[in-house]
């Protein structure tokens, strides 16, 4: 038996703007899960500064620092926001990459999203 190391040739690393791109095209579905979490993340932060607006406007009677049109916007992005882009990302995630656990589906013979 050999015990001779193979001497691997050294690999450039790749530039930035290829290696983000790669994460743009990805089909990785744990890349993919990681996509949803920043997203869910980022979305959380936007939801945020809407809820912050709406406490500001609720913060003594009579305020006037946005008008009861921006107010309405405001109550109806961030609901939006919250529930769409933040709350249901995380199943998504979860999916992805439980229905790829090769392991489950062998054993139980469904995908494990199914299980839940
Ligand atoms: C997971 C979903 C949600 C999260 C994490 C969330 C989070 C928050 C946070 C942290 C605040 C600030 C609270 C404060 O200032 O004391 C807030 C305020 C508020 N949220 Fe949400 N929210 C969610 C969903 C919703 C939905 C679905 C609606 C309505 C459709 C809603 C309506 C409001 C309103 C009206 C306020 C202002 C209340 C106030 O500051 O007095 N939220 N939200």
């Amino acid at each position: 038996m050999s015990t001779e190391s193979i001497a691997l040739p050294d690999v450039a690393p790749r530039p930035l703007v290829e290696q983000l791109h790669q994460w743009v095209i990805t089909v990785d579905h744990k890349r993919l899960g990681i996509l949803y979490i920043v997203n869910a993340l980022v979305f959380l932060v936007f939801g945020g500064v809407e809820a912050t607006i709406m406490r500001i406007q609720l913060i003594r009677p009579h305020n006037d620092f946005v008008s009861p049109q921006v107010f309405n916007r405001m109550f109806t992005m961030h609901g939006t926001t919250m529930i769409f882009f933040v709350c249901d990302a995380n199943p998504v995630w979860i999916r992805k990459l439980l229905d790829t656990a090769d392991d489950w589906r062998s054993r139980y013979g469904v995908p494990a999203s199914q299980r839940f």
